[in-house]
């Protein structure tokens, strides 16, 4: 298992998480992401978090030194054709998915599983784009990657058990405890956590209480370790959006209708903590 050789497509938040957790774990591991700006972003982020593992003393320096030594970083889709498993980690964009997982499947070997991030797609949208549909499923991190001991994995109605099984070992030997889910938008996680947290931005526009009360009854009354709309920014205000409007329009459930107020913060760029604002703010 841990001679594997990963591909990561996407560096951004869910990218690098999975790459980090790859490489620390033993994995040969190459990222693509789709320009060198991007992949400088992504690489930074891994650096970071890797430092910042090492000045906790959770990770020996040598560790970090041999962790980066097993990571590529191309804009070179090819660059994975030798991977044995490729983990998708785009933006939250079927269109885009699809065109991903059909370029992937021609360009990687046979035996290679392809498996997407997503948090709402449909992974059978994905394997149709393939002519391996029985070696393509879900395998669902959550953020912060390194920290979250959760992987949902997702079957689809013709993957094959032996990719299942991979998938779940894959996710077992990086630490984390996978479900399985079957194939249906947001799976478990998603589906539950999703309208709760569309549910907070109707409450702030409904001017039902401010912010900071929201976030606090959240933390303090059911003991959350982040309110709804910390976590919003936490997660991405876009990115959550583009999850409100994938599993709304899969179910036709008014619980999964973005708020306007969502929708004009991802228009407006407030996208969270990775744009230095969102519903709150963060200098620098
Ligand atoms: N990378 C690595 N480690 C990190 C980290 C990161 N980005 N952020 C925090 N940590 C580690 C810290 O090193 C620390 O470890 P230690 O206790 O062993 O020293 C531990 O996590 C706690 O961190 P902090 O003390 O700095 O901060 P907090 O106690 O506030 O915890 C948090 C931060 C772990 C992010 C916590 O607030 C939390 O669990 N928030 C909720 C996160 C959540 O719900 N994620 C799921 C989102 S949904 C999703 O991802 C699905 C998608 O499809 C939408």
């Amino acid at each position: 298992m841990e001679k594997m050789k990963i591909g990561v497509v996407g560096c951004g938040l869910m990218g690098s998480g999975i790459a980090e957790v790859a490489i620390r774990t033993g994995y040969d591991t190459t990222v693509r992401e789709m320009t060198p700006e991007l992949l400088a972003k992504g690489q930074g982020r891994i650096e970071k978090s890797l430092q910042t593992a090492v000045e906790r003393g959770k990770l020996a320096a040598a560790q970090r030194d041999e962790a980066r030594a097993r990571l590529r970083l191309t804009t070179s889709l090819e660059d994975l054709a030798g991977c044995d498993l490729v983990i998708e980690a785009a933006t939250e964009n079927p269109q885009l998915k699809k065109e991903l997982f059909a370029s992937l499947d021609r360009l990687c070997k046979p035996t290679a599983i392809l498996a997407s991030n997503t948090s709402s797609i449909p992974i059978i949208e994905l394997a149709s784009a393939t002519k391996r549909q029985d070696r393509v499923v879900g395998i669902h991190f959550f953020n912060p990657v390194p920290v979250m001991k959760l992987v949902e994995v997702v079957r689809t109605i013709v993957s094959a058990e032996a990719t299942v099984s991979a998938a779940r070992a894959f996710a077992e030997s990086l630490g984390k405890r996978p479900i399985v889910a079957k194939d249906r938008a947001g799976f478990v996680v998603n589906v539950l956590l999703v309208p709760y947290l569309l549910d907070a931005v109707r409450l702030l526009e409904r001017g039902i209480a401010t912010k900071e009360d929201i976030d606090e009854g959240m933390r303090l009354g059911c003991g959350h370790p982040m309110g709804p709309l910390q976590l919003l920014d936490f997660v991405g205000i876009d990115t959550t959006y583009y999850i409100a409007e994938i599993m709304f329009d899969e179910f036709k459930d008014p619980h999964y209708a973005a708020p306007t107020l969502l929708k004009q913060m991802t228009i407006a760029g407030l996208h969270g903590r990775k744009t230095g604002r969102g519903f709150y703010d963060y200098p620098g």
